[in-house]
């Protein structure tokens, strides 16, 4: 009786509690263009800036904001940094995945004492708007987890960020929030990363694709969604699998050079309007073949959508037992064949549209052969 009451207590306390996401911070070759793309595409506002004009001598980013999605581009101001060394070798990427905490200091001992590398010790920055704390570990490839404490902080950023005044005007395309971050990771490392989430971080495993759900004739990949104790953030991790040809997952790593980061989920409550603007605005998207809307509607049931629409823009439509899900992948928006976003409406459903890994890996493929990269 004891020993089952204590299973529970224990089972119930989170020793990492996360209130989301924080911010997703890029190391670019050109902060100064990306944000202008960022923003005149893709409806991103521009918020906050450091740099050399604000006392910051080696770099320069750029904060955007939309719904509470936050991305923060950086770039190096010389060669011999952190930042030029990241993009000459893996391209513009994903270097912060960084998580909103009450205490960064509790975050940064729980994980450490699980067995987390240390990258940044829990350590207080503060301006004339308050104080916050950040520490941070590593997870996969050059990745890094921030933990970031804000809640003594008013600024519009961190500190050392001004506020942008008179920045473009800009027309938002109905992002929310960001719904989940995909990491590719090497071949064999998937296990290894998510026992990392569920020792480390406290996640849970929530999700198992095999590369039975998720092949297509050449292409394969495994992947495993953990998710943390509220639900809020989620990071499903894939890893190639055996096909005849080179699975996307190993273009990725290819050209990449290491684990990370591979797609940004973006939520948004009207899909149709979200994609139709940003096709508008030059977006590229995966192409699906045209009969993969034949038989769909037997695949998914009813919708409330009507299914023209969603052909028309080549939204993929999947269902679960909570509902359905509306979603649709960018074509990698860097020149490396790596990170691309996908947009995605949840109309109850909590998964991640298996339904259409095929259809999806299929287009996925006729751009890898186009790329000579099959
Ligand atoms: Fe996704």
């Amino acid at each position: 009786m004891q020993t089952t009451e204590l299973t529970k207590a224990t089972e119930v306390v989170d020793f990492l509690p996360l209130n989301g996401t924080d911010h997703i911070e890029f190391y670019c070759g050109n902060a100064k263009q990306s944000a202008y793309y960022y923003q005149h595409a893709w409806g991103y506002e521009l918020i906050a800036y450091a740099g050399p004009e604000t006392g910051v001598r080696e770099k320069a980013s750029y904060v955007l904001k939309q719904g509470k999605v936050i991305l923060v581009l950086s770039t190096a101001m010389n060669s011999d940094n952190d930042i030029s060394k990241h993009v000459l070798e893996h391209g513009d990427g994903v270097k912060y995945l960084s998580l909103w905490v009450d205490d960064a200091t509790k975050s940064f001992e729980e994980t450490v004492k699980r067995g987390a590398e240390a990258v940044l010790e829990p350590t207080k920055f503060e301006d004339e708007h308050g104080y916050v704390v950040v520490s941070a570990i590593k997870t996969y490839g050059e990745t890094v987890h921030k933990f970031v404490e804000r809640s003594n902080y008013s600024g519009p950023f961190l500190p050392g960020f001004k506020k942008v005044e008179n920045a473009m005007k800009v027309k938002p395309v109905g992002l929310k929030h960001i719904d989940h971050c995909v990491g590719n990771v090497e071949l064999g490392k998937m296990n290894d990363w998510v026992k990392f989430y569920e020792d480390v971080m406290g996640f849970k495993l929530l999700l198992t694709f095999d590369d039975e759900d998720i092949s297509t004739e050449y292409s394969a990949l495994m992947s495993k969604v953990v998710s943390n104790g509220n639900g809020w953030v989620k990071f499903p991790i894939n890893e190639p699998a055996e096909g005849k040809k080179k699975s996307q997952i190993e273009e990725y790593l290819d050209f990449y050079g290491t684990a990370g980061v591979q797609h940004i989920a973006l939520e948004t409550p009207n899909i149709l309007e979200t994609v139709q603007d940003l096709r508008n605005r030059g977006i590229e998207f995966l192409h699906v073949p045209s009969n993969y809307y034949e038989d769909v509607l037997d695949r998914v049931g009813e919708i409330e959508e009507n299914i023209d629409d969603l052909r028309k823009l080549n939204i993929l439509i999947d269902r679960d037992q909570d509902g359905y899900l509306l979603q649709i992948f960018t074509k990698p928006v860097e020149d490396r064949p790596t990170l691309f976003f996908e947009i995605i409406q949840r109309k109850g459903a909590k998964s991640f549209g298996k339904g259409n890994f095929k259809a999806l890996f299929e287009s996925i493929e006729r751009e890898q052969e186009l790329r000579g990269n099959l």
